[in-house]
C-alpha cells in the first residue's frame, strides 16, 4: 500500500498536480501544456502566431461583410416584384419603354392575333431579359435584377416563376411608388376607354376578343328617365358598401331589363359598364352544355370589377323538351339558376343584369328581392326615342327635317318599331334625312 502512494507522489511533483482541479476540469493542464509548448517550441510558436493572424483576418473579413451588409441595409432598399403579381408585367413593359436604361440583354414578348378572316397582326415588345440592368429614373439610379427560378413553375400559365428586384438608395425609396404608379398607368392606358368582355370558356372566364371601345351611355337612347334611373340606382348601390356590410346583407344587386328584341337592352348594359369603368361577363343561359354546376361555379369566380350579364334568362324557365324543339337545349334548371343567384358569396360588390324578351315566362320566385331588385321595361321606340334617334343620326341643327320625319312616322302609323329597326333605317339613309322620311312614309303602306 505504501509503495503505491510513493509512485503517485513523484508524478504530482512533475507538474500534474493541476490535473485534477477542485471543479474537475482539465483546462489548467491544457493551458499549462499550451504555454509550455508555445514558449519552448519555436515552430509551434510561429504556427500559433499565424493562427492568431488568420483568425484576426477572418474576423476582420466577417466584420467588413457585416458592416457592408449593415451599410447596405441602411443605405439601399430593395423592392421585389414576383411574376405572380399584376405589376410584374406592367413594370417590364414600362422598363422596355424607359429610355435611360442600360441593358443589353433583352427578351421578346410577342402579341399575336389571328382574326377570323385569316389576317394576322403581331406586336413585338422588347422587354429586359433576365440579368442585371441599370436604369436612371428621375435622377435616381436603380439596379434591376430579373431572376428566373429554374425549379418553380407557375401552374396556371406554365411559365417559370420569376422575380424582379429593384435596388436603389435609401433616400430614393419613394421613387418605387412613383415608378409603379407610372407603370400601371402606362399599362392601363391601352385598356383605357375600353370594356373587356368575358365569356365562359369551360370553367373559366376568358376575354372575348380585344377590349372594346367604351360605348357612351348617351348613345343608347332609352325612353325618358329610364337610363338615368338605372344609372342612379347602380351608383347608389356602389356607394353603399359599408351600409351592406354593417347590416350583414350580401352586397349584391340584381337588375332585370325586359322587352322586345332590338330595344337596346344589351347595348345599354355595355354602355353602363363603360360608364362605371367595369368589365362585363356575359353568360347566355340558352347556351348548350351550360349546366347548373357550371353556372354556380362561373358566378362565383367572376373577375374583379365586372358586371355579370345573364342573357335570355327565360331559357331557364322552359321545360327542356320545349327548348329542344327550337334547336337548342339548356342544361340550366330554374332551381339551379335561383341557387346560383342566391349562393354568390363574394366580399366584393356583385352587380347582375338579366335580360329577357319574355317576362311573362318568368316565375315570380325570380323577382324576389336579392335576386331581382330593380326591373325596367325597355320597350319599342317611343316618340321621344324616335326624335332623339333622328337627332343622333342627322344632328340637332336640322329641326325641320326632324319635324317632318316625326310627322311622317306618326301618319304612317307603323305600330311598334324597335330602336334597332330605326337604327337600320337611319344607317341605310346615311346623311340623307329626306331618304329616311320617304322610307318611313312607305313603311305605313
Ligand atoms: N335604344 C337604342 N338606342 C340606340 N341604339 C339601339 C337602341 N336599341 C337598339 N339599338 C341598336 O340595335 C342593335 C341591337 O340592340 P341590342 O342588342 O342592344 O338589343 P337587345 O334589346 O339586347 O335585343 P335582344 O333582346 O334581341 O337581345 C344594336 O346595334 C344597338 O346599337
Ligand atoms: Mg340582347
Amino acid at each position: 500500500m505504501d509503495e503505491q502512494i510513493e509512485v503517485v507522489k513523484p508524478a504530482e511533483k512533475a507538474g500534474f498536480e493541476n490535473f485534477k482541479q477542485s471543479d474537475g476540469t482539465v483546462t489548467g493542464m491544457a493551458s499549462g501544456l499550451f504555454k509550455d509548448v508555445m514558449t519552448s517550441n519555436p515552430y509551434f510558436a510561429a504556427g500559433g502566431g499565424l493562427m492568431v493572424l488568420g483568425s484576426a483576418l477572418a474576423l476582420t473579413r466577417s466584420s467588413v461583410i457585416r458592416l457592408s451588409q449593415f451599410a447596405y441595409r441602411q443605405m439601399l432598399v430593395d423592392l421585389e416584384i414576383p411574376s405572380k403579381d399584376k405589376s410584374y408585367y406592367w413594370f417590364l413593359e414600362w422598363m422596355s419603354q424607359h429610355k435611360q436604361r442600360s441593358s443589353r440583354h433583352l427578351s421578346v414578348e410577342t402579341n399575336y392575333t389571328q382574326r377570323d378572316n385569316g389576317t394576322v397582326s403581331t406586336k413585338f415588345s422588347l422587354v429586359p431579359g433576365p440579368g442585371r440592368h441599370l436604369i436612371k429614373y428621375q435622377g435616381a439610379y436603380m439596379m434591376v435584377n430579373r431572376e428566373r427560378s429554374g425549379k418553380l413553375l407557375d401552374m396556371t400559365s406554365g411559365t417559370p416563376f420569376e422575380t424582379v428586384t429593384i435596388t436603389t438608395l435609401y433616400r430614393d425609396r419613394y421613387m418605387f411608388a412613383k415608378l409603379l404608379e407610372e407603370a400601371k398607368e402606362l399599362a392601363l392606358e391601352s385598356q383605357q376607354g375600353k370594356t373587356v368582355i368575358y365569356t365562359s370558356w369551360g370553367q373559366d372566364w376568358r376575354p372575348f376578343g380585344q377590349p372594346r371601345r367604351k360605348r357612351l351611355v348617351q348613345s343608347v337612347i332609352l325612353d325618358e328617365g329610364i337610363s338615368e334611373g338605372i344609372l342612379k340606382d347602380v351608383r347608389d348601390f356602389l356607394g353603399s358598401g359599408n351600409w351592406y356590410h354593417e347590416r350583414g346583407i350580401p352586397y349584391r344587386r340584381g337588375y332585370l331589363l325586359y322587352g322586345p328584341p332590338g330595344s337596346g337592352k344589351t347595348s345599354f348594359i355595355q354602355a353602363l359598364a363603360g360608364e362605371l369603368d367595369y368589365n362585363i361577363c356575359i353568360l347566355n343561359l340558352s347556351e348548350a352544355n351550360l349546366t347548373d354546376d357550371r353556372l354556380t361555379y362561373l358566378m362565383n369566380h367572376i373577375p374583379q370589377r365586372s358586371i355579370l350579364l345573364l342573357e335570355d334568362i327565360d331559357a331557364a324557365f322552359n321545360k327542356r323538351e320545349q327548348t329542344k324543339e327550337k334547336g337548342y337545349s339548356s342544361g340550366v334548371t330554374f332551381s339551379g339558376l335561383l341557387n346560383a343567384l342566391d349562393g354568390v358569396a363574394s366580399a366584393e360588390e356583385m352587380i347582375t343584369f338579366m335580360t329577357t324578351n319574355h317576362p311573362e315566362k318568368l316565375d315570380p320566385a325570380i323577382m324576389r328581392p336579392g335576386r331581382v331588385d330593380y326591373k325596367a321595361l325597355i320597350d319599342n321606340a317611343s316618340e321621344y326615342q324616335v326624335s332623339k334617334m333622328f337627332t343622333k343620326f342627322y344632328g340637332s341643327e336640322d329641326e325641320q327635317s326632324r319635324e317632318k320625319f316625326l310627322q311622317a312616322y306618326h301618319e304612317a302609323n307603323v305600330g311598334s318599331v324597335s330602336t334597332a329597326q330605326l337604327q337600320g333605317l337611319f344607317v341605310y339613309n346615311k346623311n340623307d334625312p329626306e331618304g329616311a322620311i320617304a322610307m318611313v312614309k312607305s313603311m305605313g303602306k
